[in-house]
């Protein structure tokens, strides 16, 4: 069983994602056209914010959102480093230093005390990130926080589309959010795509001239620091037809991710706690110490799994020693100990339980 089947969504929606590629064909506008425009209006919506602007990708939506903060050379920048390094890598691509912030082991997310942490070191921005799809349980009291500190907040919302705290989704709370849409996203496109979405016109006009050159119109470069990273037409159109789908799919995964906590029983195991709909369930993780070892026993059952993420940023190899200072308990913990179970909406009743089985025989 594969740890997620993109197959089964396409051959489930096949005939209407043929029809919006051709509509795109037909139309032969290829690039920041009716598509991404129609896509943009659509998103900000379905989030609750004014402004979305389409990009290449989540990496280049969190680069070029810390840009339009004024984040530049040799700025100090929070972030956690159980993540995936995507942030990290936007931090170097800008030439802005990471501090590194340790997480909640239930979690697996950032907390008020390591942002309060940050904000008396002197950061010029906090990243943090809703991870596996769960939204930052403290993410109110940290956007108010960094308000009253004057300290930019940015989510990362790329595992995380549509989970809703108090009402409101995220992606609302900080001062922009950055999304991913590569496909295995809760909300994925054929390809990669990502956007910034904010409640604030300047960094949405900023972003606007970041993804095209710092065009403030064609030929002419107002800002430095742009690059090239647009979201196409073909993306955009594909997006649009999952997106009406996205709640009924979070429900779907949030759902599996319940019976998984609920069945999953095992001394040497420690599930994830239930969530309501502040969890997306984008990636479904358990701990257990020796996790390798139920790795491979599920291997052997032909179930796979993998680890997200085996190496906290600040100890991966391109680094040397660089921050070999650098201690986080909780982030090295689940570095070891976390688990990723299949878990994606057109699995079945039946491929849950199996999973459930395997996994308490271990
Ligand atoms: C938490 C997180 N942030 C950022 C990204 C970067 O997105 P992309 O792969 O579209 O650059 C990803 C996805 O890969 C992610 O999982």
């Amino acid at each position: 069983m594969l740890i997620n089947d993109l197959s089964r969504r396409l051959l489930n929606s096949r005939p209407f994602l043929d029809d919006a590629i051709r509509r795109v064909m037909d139309r032969s506008w290829f690039v920041l056209g009716p598509e991404v425009v129609a896509f943009e209006k659509a998103f900000a919506a379905y989030i609750g914010a004014p402004h979305c602007v389409g990009l290449a990708n989540g990496t280049d939506a969190i680069e070029l959102a810390l840009k339009a903060f004024g984040v530049g050379q040799a700025d100090l920048v929070a972030t956690v480093a159980n993540a995936g390094m995507y942030t990290t890598t936007a931090l170097l691509a800008i030439g802005a230093e990471p501090l590194f912030l340790d997480v909640n082991v239930e979690s697996r997310n950032v907390t008020l005390s390591e942002v309060q942490r940050a904000l008396d070191t002197g950061v010029k921005a906090i990243v943090v990130t809703h991870l596996y799809g769960l939204a930052v349980p403290e993410i109110t009291e940290i956007a108010t926080l960094c308000r009253a500190r004057n300290v930019k907040l940015l989510e990362d919302c790329a595992q995380s589309h549509g989970a809703r705290l108090d009402g409101h989704r995220v992606g609302t709370f900080g001062d922009a959010a950055s999304f991913s849409f590569y496909p295995t996203k809760n909300l994925g496109a054929l390809g990669d795509g990502g956007a910034v979405v904010t409640n604030d016109v300047e960094v949405a006009e900023c972003v606007k001239r970041l993804r095209q050159y710092g065009w403030s119109d064609k030929y002419q470069v107002e800002i430095a620091g742009a690059r090239n990273s647009r979201l196409d037409e073909i993306q955009a159109a594909v997006l649009s037809e999952f997106l009406p789908d996205l709640d009924a799919a979070n429900v779907r995964r949030r759902s599996i991710a319940t019976r998984y906590s609920a069945s999953i029983s095992h001394s040497s195991i420690k599930v994830s706690p239930t969530y309501g709909e502040e969890f997306v369930a984008h990636l479904y993780t358990l701990r257990a110490a020796n996790r390798d070892s139920l790795r491979q026993h599920l291997k052997t059952c032909d179930i796979a799994t993998d680890v997200h993420y085996p190496i906290p940023d600040y100890l991966q190899p391109a680094f040397g020693s660089r921050y070999a200072h650098v201690q986080l308990p909780n982030t090295e913990q689940l570095c070891h100990e976390i688990l990723t179970l299949p878990c994606f909406p057109e699995m079945t009743d039946v491929e849950v339980a199996h999973v459930i089985a395997k996994v308490n025989a271990w």
